[in-house]
C-alpha cells in the first residue's frame, strides 16, 4: 500500500471532482482518496510519494479503438474520401501488415505509455498485433474481429475467426483480455453476425462494432445505392447489403459490454436503439476528418457514453490520446472549451471503461489502480480550467502506474 499525492487530482468520477493537494492510497486498486493533509495523517507509517509543482494525477486514458496492425501506414493510404481511403486499404493492406512485426508495434505501444495511455481497445484483424499486446504493460481488451460477407466463405471465415478467438483465451489474463469486434454491417454476412455474437452471449465477452462511419455505408445499407454498389460489385459480386442498419443492430441484445465506433450517420432511430442496448459510441474525431466524413453530433447522443479511440495510424498521424484529445477539443469548435475540456478527460477515462467492461478510468475507492501523472508548465489560477490546460499542454507523462505497479 502507497500514498501519492500530487498539486492536483482529477478523479473522473461522476461529479467530476477535483481535488487540490489531493493524494490517493493505492496498491493494485484505489483504496483511498482525498485532500494530502487528511489522508497522509489517516495513514500514517506507509510510503509516500510526492509528485512534483504543478503536477496533476488523473487516471490512466483509455484509447477505446485502435487497429495497431495497420500502425506503419504514414503516407501511404489515400484520405479524403471514404471510398479511396477503402480501396487504398484493400491495395496496400498486405504490404502495411506485413511491415508491423511484434517489434514495430512494441514501440508504437511504448509511445502510447509515455502519452498517457493505459488500456487499450485494439481491433485485431489477423491477430498479428497479440504478442505485442501481451507483451506490454498496457491493458488489452483485444478484439479478434470478424469480416466477411460473401455467402461461400462464410464457413472458413468462422473457423478462422474461432481460432484466433481460442488463440487469444489461452492468453487471458487481469491485463489481456479476449474480446469480439463485429467489422460493420456492410462488411459481415447475417450468419457469421449471429454466430459470434451467439459467443460473444455464452462467454460474457465484450463486443465492438463499427458502424455508420461514411454517407456512403449509409446509402449502401440503406438503398443498396451509391459508390458502394461498384465496390460491391467489382470486388464481391453483390448488389445488395446484407443488412439494414436497425436489422444489425438489432442482433446485439444480451451482450453486456457494447460499443459502435463513429455512428456519424446513424439516425435518430439508431441513436435511440444505441441507447436501449445500452451501447457506447467510440468517438474517433481525427479519423472521421481525415476520410472527409462528418463529425459525431454529440448532442443527438443526449444520454448515451461516448468514449475516445485514435483508430489507426490507417486514418490518424498519432496514437496519442492527448493528441486525440486537442484534436476533438478543437474539432467541437461549438462546445464551451473550459466545460468540453472536463467531458473529454470523462470520456477518455471513465467511458472507455464503460465501453470495454472494466472497473477502470476513475479515482474512486475499488477501481483499479491505473493512474498517470503529468507536470503543467505553471501554475493553474482557476480550478475551473485544469482540464483544459491539461489537454492543451500535455505531450508526455511524467509518470504511469498501472495495477498499482509503477511501468
Ligand atoms: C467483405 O468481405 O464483405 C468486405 C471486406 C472489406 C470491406 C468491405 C467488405
Ligand atoms: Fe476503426
Amino acid at each position: 500500500m502507497k500514498i501519492i499525492n500530487a498539486s492536483w487530482v482529477i478523479t473522473c468520477d461522476e461529479n467530476s471532482t477535483i481535488i487540490k493537494n489531493g493524494a490517493v492510497v493505492y496498491d493494485n486498486k484505489i483504496i483511498d482518496i482525498g485532500p494530502k493533509d487528511f489522508i497522509e495523517k489517516k495513514y500514517p507509517d506507509i510510503e509516500i510519494i510526492s509528485l512534483k509543482e504543478n503536477s496533476v494525477l488523473m487516471p490512466g486514458l483509455i484509447n477505446s479503438h485502435v487497429h495497431l496492425e495497420f500502425s506503419s501506414n504514414s503516407t501511404t493510404l489515400k484520405y479524403g474520401n471514404f471510398m479511396n481511403w477503402l480501396n487504398s486499404v484493400i491495395s496496400f493492406r498486405d504490404q502495411l501488415v506485413e511491415k508491423a512485426t511484434t517489434k514495430f508495434i512494441s514501440q508504437k505501444l511504448l509511445k502510447m505509455q509515455k502519452t498517457g495511455t493505459t488500456t487499450i481497445g485494439a481491433i485485431s484483424s489477423y491477430s498479428y498485433d497479440m504478442d505485442a499486446c501481451i507483451k506490454s504493460p498496457i491493458n488489452t481488451v483485444f478484439f479478434t474481429e470478424v469480416i466477411g460477407s460473401k455467402p461461400d466463405m462464410v464457413d472458413t471465415l468462422f473457423t478462422d475467426f474461432k481460432s484466433r478467438l481460442d488463440n487469444a483465451k489461452k492468453s487471458r489474463s487481469a491485463s489481456f483480455i479476449p474480446a469480439i469486434a463485429i467489422h460493420s454491417p456492410y462488411s459481415v454476412h447475417p450468419f457469421l453476425l449471429r454466430e459470434t455474437l451467439r459467443l460473444a452471449c455464452e462467454e460474457k465477452l465484450a463486443v465492438s462494432s463499427h458502424f455508420l462511419e461514411s454517407p456512403e455505408e449509409f446509402e449502401w445499407l440503406h438503398k443498396d445505392e451509391g459508390s458502394f454498389l461498384d465496390f460491391f460489385k467489382n470486388f464481391l459480386g453483390q448488389e445488395k447489403a446484407v443488412t439494414k442498419p436497425m436489422e444489425f443492430l438489432n442482433q446485439f441484445k444480451n451482450v453486456d459490454n457494447l460499443s459502435f465506433t463513429h455512428c456519424v450517420e446513424a439516425s435518430e432511430n439508431d441513436l435511440d436503439k444505441i441507447k436501449e442496448l445500452g451501447a457506447t459510441i467510440n468517438h474517433c474525431v481525427t479519423s472521421n476528418r481525415l476520410l472527409n466524413n462528418s463529425k459525431l453530433d454529440l448532442d443527438k447522443l443526449k444520454t448515451i457514453p461516448f468514449s475516445i479511440g485514435t483508430d489507426g495510424l490507417s486514418s490518424n498521424n498519432s496514437l496519442s490520446m492527448f493528441d486525440e484529445l486537442r484534436n476533438c477539443l478543437m474539432a467541437h469548435f461549438d462546445k464551451n472549451v473550459i466545460d468540453f475540456s472536463k467531458v473529454l478527460l470523462k470520456a477518455a477515462t471513465k467511458n472507455g471503461s464503460i465501453a470495454l467492461g472494466l472497473n477502470k478510468g476513475e479515482l474512486t475507492k475499488d477501481k483499479d489502480a491505473d493512474m498517470i501523472s503529468l507536470i503543467l508548465p505553471n501554475e493553474v489560477e482557476d480550478e475551473e480550467d485544469l482540464c483544459m490546460n491539461v489537454i492543451l499542454h500535455t505531450k508526455f507523462v511524467d509518470s504511469s502506474i498501472i495495477g498499482g505497479k509503477n511501468v
